[in-house]
């Protein structure tokens, strides 16, 4: 596979879930298994890239090459962009980063109450895709839609919203494809045009887009 593609450039990936911690036993997240990123990784290592992935938790190992950073929420997700940002010259957000946060942490085990409902109160978190194509000097921003309808015009609009360079769109209302599975097909959605990639394994898909998204920044 295409060894030189991106030698002497520094790629930066999420992936994963997050976890958004409720109390010390308790947290939200997501079944987000990390498979694409970790592919994402592997190939940009494989075309010679120096590769950060930053992973919630997950259950894969590390591709060879690759510097892994390991968080758990969504903040310590952002902190960790943020501070590998320098020398970047591509990033790909493929992590299900948690949309919302419980708004307190509880210091102690939540005990049950008499009550028959519960309420969470939940903010926002920070977007960190929309942060790093905010950046300066911006990397080569590139983010995920998962979709289940008109999957290209959302992900068109996710591009221009968050100001991104490449939506990687793929519809998770198919079953087989996308999330927790080994294989995708995904449409990758430029500012001027589009291309859809046929299903495939997550790990040929990954090269495919490693070749393609190499061919704008070299
Ligand atoms: O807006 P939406 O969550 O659908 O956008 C998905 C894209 O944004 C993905 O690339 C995801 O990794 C990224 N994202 C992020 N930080 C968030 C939420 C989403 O980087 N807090």
């Amino acid at each position: 596979f295409q060894s030189g593609l991106l030698a002497g450039k520094k790629v930066v990936i999420t992936a994963g879930p997050t976890r958004e911690a409720i109390d010390p036993v308790r947290y939200i997240s997501n079944h987000s298994s990390g498979k694409m990123g970790y592919a994402l990784a592997e190939a940009a290592a494989e075309a010679g890239a120096t590769t950060i992935l930053i992973s919630g938790p997950t259950q894969l190992a590390t591709p060879d090459r690759v510097q892994r950073l390991d968080v758990t929420s969504a903040q310590e997700m952002y902190d960790a962009t943020m501070a590998s940002l320098e020398g970047c010259d591509l990033f790909i957000a493929s992590a299900a980063v948690a949309d919302y946060r419980p708004a307190q942490l509880a210091e102690q085990k939540i005990k049950k109450t008499g009550q028959d409902t519960m309420t969470i109160e939940l903010v926002k978190n920070p977007d960190i895709v929309t942060a790093v194509a905010a950046s300066q000097p911006k990397p080569y921003t590139v983010g995920f839609a998962a979709e289940t309808q008109d999957v290209v015009s959302y992900a068109r609009g996710k591009l221009e919203r968050k100001k991104l360079d490449l939506v990687i769109a793929n519809d998770v209302s198919q079953a087989g494809i996308g999330f927790n599975s080994d294989r995708n097909a995904v449409t990758l959605v430029w500012p001027t045009d589009e291309e859809t990639l046929a299903e495939n394994s997550k790990t040929q898909l990954a090269r495919d887009l490693i070749a393609r998204i190499s061919a704008k920044i070299t």
